[in-house]
C-alpha cells in the first residue's frame, strides 16, 4: 500500500489538472485506502483513521478550490461600454486600430470647418436642457400650441433632451453680449444631438443631429443671411447652387423662412426639384431681449436644420435610420 503522503501529493496534482475534479474522489485507490482502516489492528486504527480523515478533508478542499476556479474561467467578462460588433452573434470587442470615424462625425467636421473658415465659432450643444432654453428664451409663450410642434421628451424631473439646437441661442447671445456692445458681432454655430418623440421611418429618427447658426450685429440683414447660407451650401456640395425661400413659422424668428436648394444635377437632380434644407429668419426681438440685448440697437439672423439630411443628399443615402443602426456594412462604405 502506498503511503498516505504519496497519495495526497499525487491526488492534489491530479485535482489541479482535472476538469472534473469531483470524479477523482470516487477513485478505487481512495476507496481501497479508506476501507483498510477497518482491517487494521485496533491499536493502529485511531492514528491511521485520523490521517485518512485529514486526507479526505484536504482532497475535498482541493476539489472545491478547483471547481471555483473552473467556474470563474467559464465566466467571460465583457465591457458593455466598449464598441462591439452588433452584427456578430455575441459581443466581441472590435480592436480600436481597425476603427474609423462614423460618417456623421466626419461630415460634421467638414461642416464645422466650413463655418469656422467663414468666421463662426463652433460650440457643441447640450444633450439635456431645460424649459427656459427649449421654449421660454425662444419666445414660445406658456401653454402655446407651438410647443407641441417639437415632440419633446421630458425627464421625470422636468428636464428636456433638446428637440433642436436652438436651445443654444440664448447661451450664445448672453455670452456674446459684451463683444457686441464693444462694437463687435456675434457669430457662432452650435451642433449636436437632438431628440424628438416621433415615429421612426426612412426620413425620421428620434435621435439625430442639427447644426445651427447665430449672427448678430448692429446692421445684420436678411440678405446677409441668404448670402451666408448660399456660401455654406456651395462649399459643402462643392458646386454653385440655386436657392429659394418660402415663409415658415418659428416663434423665435420674424420673419421666418424655410430655405431650399435646387437638387444638384451631379447627384441626379432635375431643374425645379427643390429640397428644403433648414429653417431660418431674423432673430425675434423678444429672443434678443431675453438675453439682455437691446433689439432697438442690434439685429441678427439664425438658421438651423438637420445634419443627416445634408449628408444623405451628398452620398445618396436612402434611409436615415442607417446612421444610428451601427450596421458595419453601411459604416464600411465610409472608410476612406
Ligand atoms: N430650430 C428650428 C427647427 O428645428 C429651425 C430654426 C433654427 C428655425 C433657427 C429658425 C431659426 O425646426
Amino acid at each position: 500500500m502506498q503511503n498516505i503522503e504519496d497519495i495526497r501529493k499525487e491526488f492534489i496534482v491530479r485535482i489541479i489538472e482535472s476538469s472534473t475534479p469531483r470524479e477523482l474522489l470516487k477513485s478505487s485507490e481512495l476507496k481501497e485506502l479508506y476501507s483498510t482502516v477497518g482491517t487494521l489492528p485496533v491499536e493502529d486504527r485511531a492514528a491511521f483513521g485520523k490521517s485518512v480523515n485529514e486526507l479526505r478533508m484536504q482532497l475535498e478542499e482541493a476539489v472545491q478550490r478547483r471547481e471555483a476556479e473552473l467556474e470563474n474561467a467559464s465566466i467571460e467578462s465583457i465591457d458593455i461600454t466598449a464598441p462591439w460588433d452588433v452584427n456578430g452573434s455575441k459581443l466581441s470587442l472590435l480592436p480600436t486600430e481597425q476603427g474609423t470615424q462614423h460618417p456623421l462625425t466626419h461630415e460634421l467636421e467638414q461642416i464645422i470647418n466650413i463655418y469656422t473658415r467663414m468666421g463662426f465659432e463652433a460650440i457643441e450643444s447640450r444633450q439635456i436642457d431645460d424649459d427656459f432654453h427649449m421654449f421660454g428664451s425662444l419666445n414660445f409663450p406658456e401653454n402655446h400650441p407651438a410647443r407641441d410642434g417639437y415632440d419633446t421628451f421630458r425627464t421625470e424631473e422636468g428636464f428636456i433632451p433638446p428637440a433642436h439646437t436652438s436651445t443654444m441661442q440664448n447661451r450664445i447671445l448672453v455670452e456674446g453680449k459684451e463683444k457686441l456692445e464693444k462694437g463687435g458681432q456675434i457669430a457662432a454655430v452650435s451642433y449636436g444631438r437632438v431628440f424628438r418623440n416621433e415615429d421612426v421611418d426612412t426620413t425620421h429618427e428620434h435621435t439625430f443631429y442639427q447644426c445651427e447658426g447665430v449672427f448678430v450685429s448692429a446692421t445684420a440683414t436678411l440678405g446677409e443671411m441668404l448670402g451666408t447660407l448660399r456660401a455654406f451650401f456651395e462649399a459643402y456640395y462643392g458646386q454653385t447652387l440655386k436657392i429659394k425661400t418660402q415663409p415658415g413659422y418659428f416663434p423665435f424668428v420674424e420673419p421666418g423662412l424655410e430655405f431650399a436648394i435646387e437638387k444638384p444635377a451631379a447627384i441626379g437632380g432635375k431643374p425645379g426639384e427643390w429640397l428644403e434644407m433648414l429653417g431660418c429668419g431674423m432673430i425675434h426681438p423678444n429672443v434678443l431681449q431675453s438675453a439682455g440685448i437691446d433689439p432697438t440697437k442690434y439685429q441678427g439672423f439664425a438658421w438651423g436644420g438637420g445634419v443627416e439630411r445634408l449628408v444623405m443628399l451628398k452620398y445618396g443615402i436612402e434611409d436615415l435610420r442607417h446612421f444610428e443602426s451601427g450596421k458595419l456594412a453601411f459604416l464600411r462604405e465610409f472608410t476612406s
